[in-house]
């Protein structure tokens, strides 16, 4: 599943200093980026609104659901124009809210839970209703996937539209290149409220069991490398589930820097952290090497076909 960041200037086509090789892309822009790669193999793709326009952002993040945004708008283009691609939204108010956090805050800078998970619950079900097959809500308010499926389920879409929760997502040093990207750094305070502490093993089990009791039918795991026991404990308690693992921004651009800087061959080192979420029970992969990996699965199936010819 690749992650697109959709911007609200329809002609943008920018590169993202932060993380080199991906781009902001304006609506105009999305079906001829989109094209080749659905051509090379894409099959599923997860959306973030990056709105940049001056005046957009407000305390409440009230653009998250605008039907004129980049999200909106880019879910129906999508579908119409590519109608095997599997269509996911991610669900977060910090790149529309001004503070940068995730949710509503009170007077006293304090998160307000319950009015956070209203508004994220009705943004979901507004992503759902334009033709999104999958929301991913991000935010890690408390009850958010309770309230998203009985959104779902009251707008009839329970039975057509996944739940994919961040469940057991922790706070750290990797979504950093995200947030520049996204513009969307918390301008005071951190996540570590709503997100996990990194050593917090028993935290992420329940997480993942609450959301389970909740409605959410994939779980995810995020970031990736750093977690792979987690992933593995994700996996074996959902064992019905489909188990999704998030190699973040900061994963991406270190691997990118690495083997820049002559550490590693990329293409092995992709490979071996790919097929490490594999073996760790991942059935789902987010990560921004989608490209690279089509191009390179595409050659590995060369590679192997010539060899399988070979004793001919
Ligand atoms: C929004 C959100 C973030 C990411 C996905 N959704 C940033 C954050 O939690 O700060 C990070 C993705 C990445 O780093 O690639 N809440």
């Amino acid at each position: 599943m690749y992650p697109i960041f959709l911007t609200d200037d329809p002609d943008a086509f920018d590169d993202i200093a932060s993380l080199p090789g991906q781009k902001r892309i304006g609506i105009y822009k999305l079906e001829g980026f989109i094209r080749p790669l659905y051509e090379k193999g894409l099959t599923s793709v997860i959306l973030f609104g990056v709105p940049l326009k001056d005046g957009v952002k407000d305390a409440h993040g009230s653009k998250v659901d605008d039907p004129e945004g980049p999200v909106i708008l880019g879910i129906k283009l999508l579908r119409e124009k590519f109608p095997e691609l599997y269509v996911a939204c991610d669900v977060c108010l910090c790149e529309y809210t001004d503070h940068g956090h995730c949710g509503y805050l009170r007077k006293d800078g304090t998160l307000d839970n319950d009015a956070s998970v209203a508004r994220i619950a009705q943004a979901a079900v507004n992503y759902a209703k334009a033709g999104a097959h999958c929301v991913a809500p991000s935010d890690m308010m408390e009850g958010r996937i309770g309230a998203i499926k009985k959104g779902l389920m009251e707008a009839g879409l329970a039975h057509k539209v996944a739940l994919m929760s961040y469940a057991a997502k922790f706070a750290g040093a990797f979504y950093g290149p995200f947030r520049d990207a996204a513009n969307s750094a918390p301008s005071f305070g951190d996540r570590s409220c709503y997100q996990l502490p990194p050593n917090a093993r028993g935290l992420a089990r329940r997480a993942v069991q609450r959301d389970m009791a909740e409605g959410a039918d994939i779980l995810m795991v995020k970031p990736g490398m750093p977690y792979l026991d987690i992933l593995r404990d994700t996996a074996e308690i959902a064992e019905d589930y489909p188990i999704a693992v998030y190699q973040v921004s900061g994963e991406y651009a270190m691997l990118w820097h690495a083997a820049e800087a002559g550490v590693f061959d990329l293409k092995r080192a992709v490979f071996e952290t790919l097929e490490g979420f594999q073996r760790a029970g991942a059935t789902l992969i987010l990560t921004y090497f989608t490209p690279l990996m089509l191009d390179w699965l595409e050659e590995r199936e060369v590679v192997d076909l010539q060899a399988r010819k070979l004793p001919n």
